[in-house]
């Protein structure tokens, strides 16, 4: 099982950006999470397309870009060129999810479904077979650094069993409290990448601290 860690640049000193693009590069983490959000669909703003360019000329790692914005559709095509490796959309954000998610893959993108921590994994029984990844929220979407939701564990086996026979290689991510304290039992529990902010980019050493975490999940140290 390959277990991937995905550091969430919301969370990194976007004074020195570079820095902290480069420090991900030459950690053991697999992915940079993309956090774009546009006040509306979260009661935040963080950033779009001129720091995903600047992301994406320097990263060495795929981009999973986390869009927490209403009508994703008329954007796609924006982030895929933008150089988006991964493209994820709120279940609650997309009346014809379908199509979205045909859409992200018409871009080049693989495509991704997050649902919020009221939504249940059983509404994305229809679509299931034609998604890459799912993720799924262990906080409220907006902010960096809050509480990990405890339910998460259930959704995890949820989907776990929404998957079975019809899309195993799906990737289950979680997204929201991930730190060093909880991602062995999330690994367990059968999510296969994580997303982490704060438990990083506020720790004393980052690429440390993702290594542990790469540790944790592969079970070498508990
Ligand atoms: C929250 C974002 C997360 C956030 C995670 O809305 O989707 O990706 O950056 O941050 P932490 O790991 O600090 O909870
Ligand atoms: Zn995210």
């Amino acid at each position: 099982m390959k277990y991937i860690i995905a550091p969430s640049i919301l969370s990194a000193d976007f004074g020195n950006l570079q820095r902290d693009i480069e420090m991900i590069n030459q950690s053991e983490a697999d992915w940079f999470h993309v956090d774009v959000m546009d006040g509306v669909f979260v009661p935040n703003i963080s950033f779009g397309f001129p720091v995903l360019a600047a992301v994406k000329r320097s990263a060495t790692k795929p981009l999973d870009v986390h869009l927490m914005i209403v009508e994703p559709d008329k954007y796609i095509q924006e982030f895929a060129k933008g150089g988006a490796d991964r493209i994820t959309v709120h279940y609650e954000a997309c009346t014809h999810l379908h199509r979205t998610i045909q859409l992200i893959k018409a871009s080049g993108c693989k495509a991704g479904v997050a649902l919020n921590p009221h939504t249940p994994v059983n509404l994305l029984q229809d679509v299931i077979a034609d998604l890459d990844l799912v993720l799924i929220m262990s906080v409220n979407p907006g902010f960096g650094g809050q509480q990990f939701i405890h339910n998460t564990y259930k959704k995890i086996q949820d989907l776990k069993v929404l998957i079975r026979g019809v899309n195993e290689d799906l990737i289950i991510e979680v997204d929201g409290g991930v730190g060093l304290q909880n991602i062995a039992t999330l690994a367990s529990a059968g999510a296969n990448a994580f997303v982490a902010g704060n438990a990083i980019f506020a720790s004393g050493n980052p690429a440390e601290t993702i290594s542990k975490m790469k540790s944790l999940t592969t079970g070498r140290i508990n």
